[in-house]
């Protein structure tokens, strides 16, 4: 009950919406198109920067409910190589926000128990990000919480290169069989079980290059709620939602007779 005070002030949405989840069939994992912070901006008359930085108290608030709440993976797409063809101002201020949030969240990520991941091409990104992140990934690498892993310089295409090359260079030296299991242990989530649930903010029907592996089984939600509007009330929402689903895999309805 404790816990529940804390994941929710009584008497509010959150708290119904918290109260009618079943915490022993929570996702695993949960992936997100943190998306809408350029609409949230515009809606404003702001310029999409102020979308952008309204949009790290969201990732602030999820990161921090979804480790109190037990998930054990949360995943946050939040630069895709495509990201690049944006305005160098607006990149270069995303990267600036990345690095700010990283310095003022580290101590709480790590007190939380958190395990901090940058995943995608980090190699690419300018040295001041690639210190910030290799500081945050080395400060949380013993937390045995939630493990949060943000997407950055991300493709899933790019990912599936990699893992191909991995594979190649692995043949040269022995035989390998390639299989799902093997593949899946050269993408950057090895080890990270499949995203069970994918959240879409802003509306977009699409994956736009995120985790095509990894979420060929995953239920998909999508809100038309802006990233920066994005609460714990949004997150309870996807979850009760993902709980209604059916999970089949292919097989027909549990119980189902032909
Ligand atoms: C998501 O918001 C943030 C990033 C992709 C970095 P957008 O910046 O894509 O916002 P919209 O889609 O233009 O509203
Ligand atoms: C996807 O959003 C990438 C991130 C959320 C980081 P985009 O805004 O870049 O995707 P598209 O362009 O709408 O497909
Ligand atoms: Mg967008």
């Amino acid at each position: 009950m404790s816990d529940q005070v804390a994941l929710a002030t009584p008497g509010t949405e959150e708290a119904e919406l918290l109260e009618r989840m079943d915490r022993a069939r929570l996702p695993r994992h949960v992936a997100v198109i943190m998306d809408g912070n350029g609409r949230w901006a515009r809606q404003r008359r702001l310029p999409r920067v102020a979308g952008h930085r309204a949009g790290i108290e969201s990732v602030r608030e999820i990161v921090e409910i979804s480790a109190r709440l037990g998930l054990e993976v949360l995943t946050l797409y939040a630069f895709s190589v495509e990201n690049w063809k944006r305005p160098k101002s607006e990149v270069r201020t995303l990267m600036r926000l990345l690095k700010e949030y990283i310095r003022i969240e580290l101590n709480r990520l790590a007190g939380g128990n958190i395990r901090f991941t940058a995943i995608g091409r980090i190699d690419e990104l300018a040295p001041s990000v690639r210190r910030e992140l290799q500081h945050a990934m080395e400060m949380t690498e013993r937390n045995s919480g939630m493990k949060l892993n943000v997407a950055l310089n991300y493709s899933g295409r790019a990912e599936l290169v990699d893992a191909f090359r991995r594979i190649q260079s692995m043949s040269e030296k022995r035989p390998v069989t390639v299989s799902e299991d093997l593949i899946s242990d050269c993408l950057y989530t090895a080890g990270v079980p499949d995203p069970d649930l994918l959240i879409r903010t802003s509306g977009e029907m699409r994956l736009s290059n995120f985790l095509l592996w990894q979420v060929a089984y995953a239920e998909i939600h999508v809100t038309p709620t802006y990233w920066p509007d994005f609460r714990r009330k949004h997150l309870f929402e996807a979850i009760l939602d993902y709980q209604k689903r059916e999970r089949r895999y292919g097989g027909i309805r549990n119980g189902a007779r032909t």
